[in-house]
């Protein structure tokens, strides 16, 4: 065992305030030790690129050099290349959204979209509103601006829509600066959010006037194959972003955002502040690879396997999870959310279960205020199915052992809360 360190940093009084809400992200501070041989991850939210051909990629990327060199080597537009807009403006077609390539800027990611959208809108003290639980990333990425974050509770069909509307009428007409929501196999909670409720979020946001914000990161990854309609079919001032990093490689960092003229136009100022311009070597390489029809044959032969992997999670959990534990059972994406007693505080448990070779994200992690401490977001997107049942099989044992600590307190009419917990 080493010895922790601790580091002084000189420099602790520069520091802008604004920095002082951003928490790091517990997914990224797993990645070490999710990176162990022998431990079984199952909190990294990584597609498995290994199904993505690299024949088919290095092709692409031998293309880009070959035919476009001039092209892909140097800088480019700020708002991405016209070929690869026009590409997002197809792939949207096909989920109901019709919009010409200059309603679309293209990002380093989704990320990097929900990075500059924030920094486009937000002063210190703006309230906006998400779901709770929500993307960490996006809560690291709004949290630099100094938000006053709202959360509004989900079932298992997405944000209850009598919860938002009771929280505009406290805020009044544009109370809020915008609504973030992620409908599709939402990232934590893994549930997706129902058309009436679409349609419902849609009506409430028109009365008070205020922006939707719609990632959807996860939307084409859907079991079944089929679609629901995006927000953004349904509203044109919608804001979407979109990604290729689950329909074909992170490493490439591509996404895009679709806006409102003007603040689309806005979100382009800022972007040429933080980068000039995305890769125009990965714009073309990902121009490339979806030229023909293999990505589509691709992309359905990850999504079965996406598929049998939630199996394999959903039925681990039924053999191996105490009759205490909730779960939901998604539709599509990576995730699965577990519920366990209020009293029990996933985040003490973390260290356990990496001692016994296995790695979840604790539940707060994805709450702006501390909530979820009880729940914990479990991925089944990167293990083989073996390894997620051994997985969940070791987790559960973790998890016991916690509750007949419980259990125990209970019996002697001695329940501790989440601070003595965690002790
Ligand atoms: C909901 C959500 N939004 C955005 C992102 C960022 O994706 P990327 O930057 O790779 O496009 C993710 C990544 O997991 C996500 O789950």
């Amino acid at each position: 065992m080493g010895t922790a360190r601790v580091v002084f940093d000189r420099w602790h009084d520069r520091y802008a305030q604004r920095l002082a809400g951003v928490r790091s992200s517990a997914v990224r501070d797993l990645f070490a030790a999710a990176s162990r041989p022998d431990m079984i991850s199952l909190s990294g939210g990584m597609p498995e690129v290994s199904r993505v051909p690299h024949d088919v990629v290095a092709k692409a990327a031998r293309e880009a050099v070959h035919l476009e060199g001039a092209a892909a080597l140097q800088y480019g537009s700020s708002n991405g290349r016209l070929q690869i807009r026009t590409l997002v403006s197809e792939l949207m077609a096909e989920i109901g959204v019709r919009l010409s390539p200059d309603d679309v800027v293209v990002t380093a990611g989704a990320q990097q979209a929900l990075d500059l959208f924030a920094k486009t809108m937000l002063d210190p003290g703006d309230v906006i509103i998400t779901e709770g639980p929500t993307y960490v990333g996006a809560l690291q990425a709004f949290s630099a601006y100094e938000p006053d974050i709202r959360c509004i509770p989900m079932d298992d069909d997405g944000m209850r829509m009598e919860l938002l509307e009771a929280e505009l009428k406290r805020l009044g007409p544009r109370g809020a600066k915008f609504i973030y929501t992620i409908p599709n196999f939402q990232n934590p909670a893994g549930v997706t959010m129902s058309p009436e409720r679409r349609r419902r979020l849609l009506e409430l946001a028109r009365e008070y006037d205020i922006l939707v914000v719609e990632d959807d990161p996860y939307g084409r990854l859907r079991f079944d194959g089929g679609h629901m309609k995006p927000l953004r079919s349904l509203d044109d001032e919608v804001v979407y972003l979109g990604t290729f990093s689950k329909i074909f490689a992170p490493g490439l960092r591509l996404g895009w955002i679709t806006a409102p003229r003007p603040v689309l136009a806005k979100v382009l100022l800022v972007k040429q502040a933080a980068d000039l311009c995305g890769s125009n070597f990965a714009q073309v390489t990902a121009e490339k690879y979806f030229q023909g029809t293999r990505w589509r044959r691709v992309l359905a032969e990850l999504t079965r396997t996406y598929a049998e992997r939630r199996d394999a999670m959903i039925a681990a959990l039924e053999e191996h999870f105490p009759p205490e534990a909730r779960w939901t059972k998604p539709d599509g994406g990576f995730f699965v959310w577990v519920e366990l007693p209020p009293y029990v505080d996933c985040s003490s448990m973390l260290a356990e279960a990496v001692e016994h070779g296995v790695t979840f994200v604790p539940g707060d992690g994805f709450f702006p205020d501390g909530r979820g401490k009880n729940c914990m977001r479990l991925a089944f997107c990167y293990a083989e199915p073996e390894r997620i049942a051994e997985g969940i099989s070791r987790l559960a044992d973790v998890v016991e052992d916690r509750l007949e600590l419980y259990r125990a307190f209970a019996a002697a009419g001695a329940l501790p809360t989440h601070e003595e917990g965690a002790a």
